[in-house]
């Protein structure tokens, strides 16, 4: 076994794989490890090191994620070839970045992206070799429902990650989810009047509700663990809006339990549920439950999601799973539809989901997110100690910060922006604003590297007053 003397400390603020993971990468960089030597298996240096398995593997997977090893099946992890990995993937994507003229504000968006990491050569690659002679078709608007080699590997996509069971036949792409759900009240308009939803919803979802004079909108309260499955039955609507996996903005996801009552009321009302797993993949520390879809045994439930997280909001892909009934609705009455997914990024996904590259890049931003989420809740405990609550943990790529300074949440975001970074107010999320809560903002960290993250939190740190308390 190669020799590995890493100091860790137990006690230490940074994880111990987060200090295994620097020193391992430290002795690649130098090259004290070189190209192509096998690394330990998991069980012997966690057995060397005397710690538990979790940090040893996390650790690795954490190399893999960015490139400094790879992993061969049945063989182990190895030092990646420096050229290869390292500048073709990391370093071009920074510069690429770097070159870019970017402003010094630091934005805490929830809906903005990793790029560093995107696999924009491979992208680039596949979207090429989309459009040839024999497809020029391409270029003409596309089928309708979307292209069927994309329904395909959404289908067996959702079945894999999320349990969800549909035919390619049930899927509708859509050009991103407020796409998805204006066409989904569209089918809906002449049998749904009133569609009970999650009191707080992210601002393009509002919008939606906002232009439909055909149905009626009515709030539930969202308790801890999700909606109150009592106020449901008291709404008398024929139809609820959900994001079960991670509600969106609060975070919370909702338990197994509410799960099935939820389904219950579906099946004795004779109602639908819609269920936005808009960021289903990125879940830290904890399985995911089963989405509502999956344990559907009566064709109530209508799944929305997006590409726009696990790749990036740009490519504006989004799909409806549609149960039976609703599907036959949909394909009477398709002339009043537009497809507005472009097919040539169609093709490029579908070409991008069949290679093994797809399931790698989930993987790999999994663990990078991971990281940033953990850096990100790190800096907030040090620097606001008691003086902030951490709101909606262990999944997705924001949280929310209810701060304890008594400044309005205004104030919270002005004084932000003044010290160079953007936070987002959370009271336009309500559909009653007078329910929304004070004094909290919205906080994501997707698109911002570790050292910003600690920076921007140091900066609202000032900005808020916490320094010398
Ligand atoms: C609840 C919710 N749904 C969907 C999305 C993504 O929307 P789109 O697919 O239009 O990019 C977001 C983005 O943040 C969201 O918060």
């Amino acid at each position: 076994m190669i020799q590995l003397i890493p100091s860790l400390e137990e006690g230490s603020k940074a994880p111990l794989y987060l200090q295994l993971y620097q020193y391992i990468r430290d002795e690649i960089v130098s090259g004290r490890i070189k190209e192509n030597t096998r690394l330990p298996s998991v069980r012997n240096l966690s057995a060397y090191l005397e710690i538990s398995r979790t940090p040893v593997a996390d650790c690795y997977e954490l190399l893999l994620a960015e490139g400094y090893v790879t992993s061969k099946p049945r063989s182990g992890f190895y030092v990646a070839s420096f050229n290869e990995h390292l500048s073709v993937t990391h370093e071009t994507n920074t510069a690429l970045i770097k070159d870019t003229p970017q402003s010094n504000i630091l934005d805490f968006h929830y809906d903005k992206t990793d790029l560093v990491h995107f696999p924009y050569k491979k992208w680039n690659k596949l979207n090429n070799a989309c459009l040839t002679p024999e497809n020029l078709q391409l270029l003409q608007s596309g089928d309708l429902q979307g292209m069927p080699g994309l329904r395909r590997e959404i289908a067996s996509y959702l079945h894999q990650m999320r349990g969800v069971r549909c035919e390619p036949e049930q899927i509708i792409i859509g050009a991103g989810t407020y796409h998805s759900l204006g066409l989904l009240f569209q089918l809906f308009k002449d049998e749904v009047a009133v569609v009970a939803t999650e009191e707080a919803v992210n601002v393009g979802v509002k919008g939606i509700f906002d232009q439909l004079s055909s149905i009626s909108f009515c709030p539930l309260a969202l308790e801890k663990d999700g909606i109150s499955i009592d106020e449901l039955y008291q709404s008398k609507a024929q139809a609820v809006y959900v994001t079960p996996s991670h509600q969106f903005p609060f975070g919370m996801t909702l338990p197994m339990e509410k799960r099935r009552r939820l389904l219950q009321w579906a099946k004795e009302q004779q109602a639908y549920i819609i269920e936005n797993d808009y960021d289903g993949e990125f879940r830290y520390n904890s399985r995911p439950l089963p989405s509502l879809q999956s344990l559907d045994e009566h064709e109530k439930v209508i799944y929305i999601g997006t590409f726009s997280r696990v790749l990036t909001p740009h490519i504006r892909i989004s799909y409806l799973v549609l149960p039976q009934p609703l599907l036959e609705h949909f394909q009477r009455k398709k002339h009043g539809y537009n497809q507005l997914s472009s097919p040539i990024l169609q093709m490029t996904l579908q070409l991008f989901m069949e290679s093994q590259d797809f399931a790698g890049h989930i993987r790999k931003m999994r663990s990078l997110y991971q990281r940033k989420y953990e850096i990100l809740l790190h800096s907030i405990k040090s620097v606001f100690e008691q003086n902030a609550e951490i709101i909606g943990q262990g999944s997705g790529l924001h949280v929310l910060l209810k701060v304890k300074n008594n400044m309005s949440e205004e104030q919270l975001v002005l004084t932000a922006e003044h010290a160079g970074v953007k936070v987002y107010p959370t009271s336009v999320y309500w559909l009653n604003p007078k329910k929304a809560m004070t004094s909290t903002v919205l906080i994501g960290f997707g698109s911002l590297s570790e050292d910003e993250i600690q920076t921007g939190i140091a900066k609202l740190g000032e900005a808020w007053g916490m320094t010398g308390k």
